[in-house]
């Protein structure tokens, strides 16, 4: 995951970015990006996934796609669409890029602009329809909260309207921006319910016509999901600045010093930095997962929500039934949901 920059039209309540976005304001050049790649195809990366921030505020996007062809990397851009310039898409698609997510807040225009801190709909639309026309293959990403669930069906016939292959329907992952409006944002375990039987109809309601991909809310299981399929197992992230992460909420976590992929290598990063051994295996894991027969196949689950939730990235995930922290998942009201209402974050780079 490369991470060209955090800067982005957009100020959604959700945000993946660190909430310390003023942090991040240098950015690696275009000669900088394109050693990193090299090196990344080096180490064995396969996929890249260019995204931000908006990756379409890089004019350089192109030519970074057009390197990753030429080692022979699947690409995937990752965007609002809102910066999308005429004839941009042909560009990228010329450049030899593979695939594009594109993300939707809502199907009702007021709400989207509510969560995203602009009106910016109907260029997402236009965007997408950009994109298919120039013969590329398209996902609609929407991340569900409590504000949008009710259209969720909605939103995978909009993803049809708009000819898209695939539409991802994935629930709020809740860390940095995201922590910060969970009273706003987290529903509550009826509306989990409601959103299966709303997935489930809408596949009977295209049937093959779309794929449609279901992440579902990890909180409301009592089972942990096998976060990054393994801390710095299969997946790096490359922060705008050349910070290397094994996920892209990792910088938030307390004594975790990223190595940088300009300074230190990549393949360095990867294989000897004490960041992404920190939680490699099963030898970091204290009870309940020490002795638990699923460690090997979720992993412990997440460690920046057992950070988020308990202030140690080391313990057991708390979505788990099993943590005795797991009571801090099941609590009727989030922390800090208190009457009254509190403040809705939108991101923003002074923060
Ligand atoms: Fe997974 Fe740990 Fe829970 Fe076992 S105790 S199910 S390994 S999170
Ligand atoms: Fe960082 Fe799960 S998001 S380990």
């Amino acid at each position: 995951m490369a991470e060209l920059t955090y800067r982005c039209p957009l100020q959604c309540t959700y945000c993946a970015n660190p909430v310390e976005l003023a942090r991040y304001r240098a950015e690696l050049d275009t000669a900088q990006w394109l050693r990193v790649l090299d090196q990344a195809r080096a180490l064995g990366v396969l996929q890249l996934h260019l995204t931000g921030g908006e990756p379409l505020l890089r004019p350089d996007l192109a030519q970074l796609v057009a390197h990753a062809r030429t080692l022979g990397l699947y690409t995937n851009l990752v965007t609002s669409g809102v910066p999308l310039a005429a004839g941009r898409a042909g560009e990228l698609a010329e450049a030899g890029l593979d695939h594009v997510q594109l993300s939707l807040q809502d199907t009702d225009p007021n709400r989207a602009a509510a969560v995203a801190g602009l009106a910016a709909h109907d260029r997402k639309l236009a965007a997408a329809r950009q994109f298919t026309a120039a013969g590329l293959p398209l996902t609609v990403n929407a991340v569900l909260h409590r504000g949008n669930l009710p259209r969720l069906g909605a939103l995978a016939d909009q993803a049809v309207a708009l000819g898209a292959d695939r539409v991802e329907l994935a629930h709020v992952q809740y860390y940095g921006w995201a922590w910060r409006n969970r009273a706003h944002l987290a529903p509550d375990t009826e509306q989990v319910r409601q959103a299966e039987r709303d997935v489930a109809a809408a596949r009977r309601r295209h049937g093959g016509r779309i794929e449609i991909v279901h992440v579902a809310a990890d909180l409301h299981g009592g089972t942990v999901k096998p976060c990054m399929n393994g801390w710095g197992r299969e997946q790096l992230a490359v922060a705008p600045n050349g910070d290397v992460l094994p996920c892209l909420a990792a910088a938030g976590l307390p004594g975790l010093t990223p190595p940088n992929a300009v300074t230190d290598g990549l393949a360095a990063s990867w294989h000897d930095s004490p960041a992404f051994n920190r939680f490699r295996g099963t030898d970091w894991m204290s009870e309940p997962c020490r002795s638990c027969a699923l460690r090997e196949l979720d992993h412990g689950g997440c460690r920046c929500q057992a950070y988020q939730f308990t202030g140690d990235p080391a313990v057991t995930d708390p979505a788990c039934r099993l943590s005795p922290h797991h009571h801090l998942v099941t609590a009727p009201a989030p922390a800090g949901s208190a009457a009254p209402v509190p403040r809705r974050f939108h991101r923003t780079p002074g923060e």
